[in-house]
């Protein structure tokens, strides 16, 4: 481990740079212990970004015969955040404590989905560092939808500002409102600067590692887009998502389909009802991502990649 010793008003920090897999190295490999795996990492990552439907398609993933996740945080029981965050600094036994030992490692996927990943300063450079080869997959809907409900989410865990500011109140504020308030205006609208992040992936991993799904289609079409996830990560037998999916008319999603015709869905918190996005909020964010979404466009045209249908609707207003 490289340490970072550097002191700041007084108080001594460390920190860890980077964690590289000691496995691409052959003088860490022969020092690390006999009962050590160099396939206990991730073969891809669900990075995100919140909101767009990453929950739906981690328990679609689960449902394949080869792909195993890691087992939830003890603390949190939820997601590892091991890149982003200061998890980081346990190092990567901690990491790998989370995955099961792979049976059989030429088939076995694991993977780990976090979706605070896709907006991180660090979580790309981290991952780069310690699982190069991981195929990484992100989610896209349109940012205006994902910031109404991020902020639906935030109020159903009762956070304080987001219950005392309304949508368009939380979006608008000035330079000068308060503190609370613009931390979470920060926190609701930066993930959609769709273009920015994925550029910053594509610094340290290629093109073809990534995987943007438009999350639109994720939500009406699984099937289609679970062909697709497979095809790309190259995982086998193929699973026939059609036969193992149904819409469920309660829900008003699709589900995993259980024995006798019953359903398995994403509980109350996932496709929450709430009433729909307010017009001056539509308009106020339609013009805030403006630029954004005409990066985004450019980029997934440089990538070869067809655009999501509420994309080339935003595009549309400009013309
Ligand atoms: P809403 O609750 O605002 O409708 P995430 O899991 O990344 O937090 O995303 C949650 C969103 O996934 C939900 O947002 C919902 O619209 C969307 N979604 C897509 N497919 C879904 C499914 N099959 N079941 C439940 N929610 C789904």
């Amino acid at each position: 481990k490289e340490l970072d010793k550097s002191i700041q008003g007084g108080e001594l920090f460390f920190t860890v740079i980077l964690n590289p897999n000691p496995c691409d190295d052959k003088r860490h490999r022969d020092i690390w212990s006999k009962e050590k795996t160099c396939d206990r990492l991730p073969k891809f990552l669900v990075i995100g970004p919140q909101k767009t439907g990453t929950t739906a398609l981690y328990l679609f993933l689960v449902m394949h015969p080869s792909i195993l996740s890691n087992s939830p945080s003890p603390k949190t029981f939820e997601e590892v955040q091991f890149f982003n965050r200061n998890n980081y600094h346990r190092g990567i036994d901690w990491y790998m404590d989370f995955f099961p030992v792979p049976s059989n490692v030429s088939t076995d996927f694991l993977f780990e989905k976090s979706a605070n990943y896709f907006h991180s300063e660090e979580a790309p450079k981290r991952a780069a560092s310690l699982v190069p080869k991981a195929k990484i997959i992100t989610i896209l809907i349109d940012p205006s939808d994902r910031a109404y409900s991020w902020y639906q989410h935030q109020r159903s865990h009762e956070d304080p500002a987001a219950l005392k500011f309304s949508f368009y109140e939380v979006i608008s504020a000035g330079p000068h409102a308060p503190s609370e308030l613009r931390a979470l205006q920060k926190r609701c609208l930066v993930p959609g600067w769709y273009a920015n992040h994925i550029e910053r992936w594509l610094v340290y991993f290629p093109p073809f590692q990534l995987l943007i799904i438009d999350g639109q289609q994720l939500r009406t079409d699984p099937a289609t887009v679970m062909d697709d996830v497979q095809k790309f990560l190259g995982v086998s037998p193929h699973y026939n998502y059609s036969e193992a999916l149904t819409f469920d008319s309660h829900k008003g999603f699709w589900c995993q389909l259980l024995e006798e015709g019953k359903t398995k869905c994403l509980g109350k918190s996932k496709g929450r009802k709430y009433p729909p996005m307010d017009s001056d909020s539509r308009t106020f964010l339609s013009s805030y991502y403006r630029d954004h979404n005409v990066e985004l466009s450019k980029l997934l045209h440089k990538l070869g990649q067809p655009l999501p249908s509420w994309l080339r609707q935003e595009l549309q207003k400009l013309r």
